[in-house]
């Protein structure tokens, strides 16, 4: 293990989603059990500019394994984007001994720790948190199982009124550019249909879709949107196209929102998320920088931080072919 590295920053930045509080514990103890010291940083780069340092030990992240959001808030840093703003970022950092930085988010903020790392030379390792799981360098990003199952569970309850009143909902999940969220939750909750950014299904098609299942004695159906979804039609407008060219049908839309990145994480999320955490830290410690962790056929991996932010997370489109089957 190298010597140089006494003092680690951790911040999360960017959307907050659940498993971010196990990863900063993840954190904070693998400092301690390493005998180097741990900052927590607040309101992710924009408490770096403000200096919002807190010491942090291994008691100080009790009891918050089991919480969704971020013991250490999170925010989007305006002023983190400019030269100024980065350098008062750095001093503060130079000021209170901190040498390493592991920075929990997704890709927008590993890009600031790019321009930040090539401008200081300032160690730094990624953790990929956010609910999208449109991270290259991990098969899940920390929050993504979590949202995946809040996902499900509250289409299961929508089922209900949508096979009691014979309705077609309109579910619209998260997911402004991806549609891991939509396809998985999608599958999972027995969706008839999936709209995707990453696919143009086309209207067309969904109509011809939406008769079938008619045509085959459904009397309800669930369609799961992407925010993002590439026809370029939201929930409320597609409800419109629907009710227009199939009057009988009695649609209703319902937009999930925010309740999707709250809550308590799964295990899975859990579990990653102290692994991710665990490898962040001893990764520093080897004297490595301008990586991700991440996680690929159940083994924790390093990525360059420059390919996560440069390359695409592919959906599974084989994954479009099981719903297609499977909902007919
Ligand atoms: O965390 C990613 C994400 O959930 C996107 O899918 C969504 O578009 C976005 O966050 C919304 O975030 P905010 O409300 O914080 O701008």
């Amino acid at each position: 293990m190298s010597v140089n590295i006494k003092k680690v920053g951790v911040l999360t930045s960017g959307g907050d989603s659940p498993g971010m509080n196990a990863a900063i514990r993840a954190v904070v103890r693998t400092c301690a059990f390493h005998n180097i010291e741990c900052a927590g940083i607040y309101r992710g780069y924009q408490g770096m500019i403000e200096g919002d340092f807190k010491e942090m030990n291994a008691r100080s992240v009790n009891n918050i394994i089991n919480k969704g959001g971020t013991i250490l808030k999170s925010a989007r840093s305006k002023e983190f984007m400019t030269a100024e703003g980065r350098k008062k970022a750095h001093q503060n950092l130079v000021d209170n001994n901190i040498d390493a930085l592991v920075v929990i988010g997704g890709n927008g903020s590993f890009t600031g720790a790019l321009i930040f790392n090539s401008e200081y030379n300032f160690p730094v390792i990624g953790i990929p948190g956010t609910i999208d799981n449109d991270i290259y360098g991990t098969s899940f990003t920390l929050g993504y199982d979590t949202a995946l199952n809040t996902v499900v569970e509250v289409i299961d309850k929508i089922r209900d009124t949508a096979s009691s009143h014979n309705r077609l909902f309109f579910v619209e999940v998260m997911g402004r550019d991806a549609g891991h969220i939509a396809l998985n939750a999608g599958i999972g909750a027995g969706a008839e249909e999936i709209l995707i950014p990453e696919e143009d299904m086309g209207l067309d098609r969904l109509l011809e879709s939406l008769r079938k299942s008619k045509a085959s004695g459904k009397s309800s159906s669930i369609v799961v949107i992407a925010e993002g979804d590439k026809i370029g039609k939201n929930a409320f407008e597609l409800k419109d196209y629907v009710e227009e060219n199939m009057p009988e049908y009695d649609v209703r839309v319902s937009i999930l929102g925010h309740m999707q990145r709250g809550g308590t994480p799964s295990c899975f999320d859990r579990v990653l998320a102290s692994r991710l955490g665990v490898k962040a830290v001893e990764t520093l410690l080897d004297g490595k920088s301008n990586y991700m962790v991440g996680l690929i056929k159940d083994e924790v991996v390093l990525t360059p931080l420059e390919n996560a932010v440069k390359g695409k997370s592919y959906i599974d489109k084989e994954l479009i072919r099981v719903s297609d089957i499977v909902s007919i």
